[in-house]
């Protein structure tokens, strides 16, 4: 058939689709000192506003950063979302989203300490209308009175619709862990009852969750989260057809080869036709969780996974994916004491 060899002839000479692995273009640089947990967002004005977790002087301080050239320098303390003494609120997990309107949204955990315990957990929504300089009060989605079981790490994503979408990992038992969605239509200010999204079937750890489409404006998206079964993470995925609707199969990405290692704390970006995921494992070395930052590509909407490519050596923890453009990404993490980001080239 003539057609159709004409068409297989072709196929096998696209470039778009072959897998490459991502290499580093240039150093890590410093992200945000003393702290952990670092995200960032691309901001209308083109700028990229980062978040982490600061440690500093006895208290835990959700404090924001600026980029103006692209992720390559950042300027530390430009904003302060809130403040607590480390031994009283448990203040991480940030993360930040701009909305239409301009407004950016930060949502983070903000637990009440007992002791080595919580006497209250939250996942709290913050606001700035200047761009990340002054924050105040939004919300508060969802909270938990104190105990066992907690809620922990959101994520937001903007639906098609213009609504907004927070996932984020909430506790029901010391071994079991779903992952959970929640809408607002009024920018943040009120939400949705909980949707679980992940988990209800299995008796599993999954949290740490991250989201993307996987091309542009697609309804179809596909949802990232460690599992953990007795103490050992692995990388899984479950899809959506119709932009958080239904959540349909349920899909292995990474396991480490020994059962002595994990791998965990994933994210999800596109970059231009490539699906890049990140985890943390200790399958080289390091004493779970903590772990090299690794990533992976899939050229296929995330249904294969190959080129898995170190970013940086343990220890390199929770870590946050921004992409740049059609060919690059930044990766950052957490490192000893401090934050980095490091710029990556397909
Ligand atoms: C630490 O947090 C407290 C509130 O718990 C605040 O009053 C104080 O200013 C903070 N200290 C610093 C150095 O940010």
């Amino acid at each position: 058939m003539r057609l159709s060899q004409s068409v297989l002839f072709f196929s096998t000479l696209l470039p778009l689709a072959l897998a490459k692995a991502p290499t580093k273009s240039g150093s890590e640089v410093l992200f945000g000192q003393s702290g952990t947990y670092p995200r960032t967002t691309r901001l209308a004005d083109g700028t990229l506003l980062g978040i982490y977790a600061k440690y500093a002087d006895g208290n835990s301080t959700l404090t924001t950063v600026r980029s103006t050239d692209n992720g390559a320098s950042w300027t530390q303390n430009v904003g302060l979302v809130d403040t607590a003494t480390t031994a009283s609120r448990d203040l991480d997990n940030p993360f930040v989203h701009q909305l239409a309107s301009g407004r950016v949204l930060a949502t983070f955990r903000n637990h009440d300490r007992a002791g080595d315990g919580f006497s209250y957990y939250r996942i709290t929504v913050c606001y700035s209308d200047n761009n990340g300089a002054s924050w105040k009060y939004l919300s508060t989605p969802a909270s938990l009175p104190g105990g066992i079981n907690g809620i922990w790490e959101p994520f937001f994503q903007t639906a098609l619709d213009g609504s907004l979408q927070l996932y984020y990992s909430r506790e029901n038992s010391d071994d079991d862990q779903d992952s959970i969605l929640q809408r607002s239509t009024d920018g943040g200010a009120t939400w949705s009852s909980p949707q679980v999204i992940t988990g209800m079937e299995v008796t599993a750890r999954d949290g740490m969750l991250g989201v993307a489409r996987i091309s542009a404006n697609s309804a179809e998206k596909l949802a990232i989260f460690e599992s953990g079964v007795n103490g050992r993470f692995t990388i899984n995925t479950q899809r959506s057809p119709d932009d958080g609707v239904t959540w349909t199969t349920r899909a292995l990405l990474y396991s480490t080869y020994s059962s002595a290692t994990s791998a965990g704390a994933p994210q999800i970006i596109r970059v231009g036709s490539n699906l890049v995921a990140s985890f943390a494992t200790n399958e080289d070395g390091g004493v779970w969780p903590s772990g090299a930052m690794k990533v992976m590509v899939s050229t296929d909407g995330g249904h294969k996974w190959g080129d898995k490519t170190t970013i940086h050596v343990d220890p390199a923890m929770w870590a946050g994916l921004l992409e740049l453009d059609d060919s690059s990404f930044l990766a950052l993490y957490g490192s000893g004491a401090s934050t980095y980001a490091q710029k990556m080239v397909f």
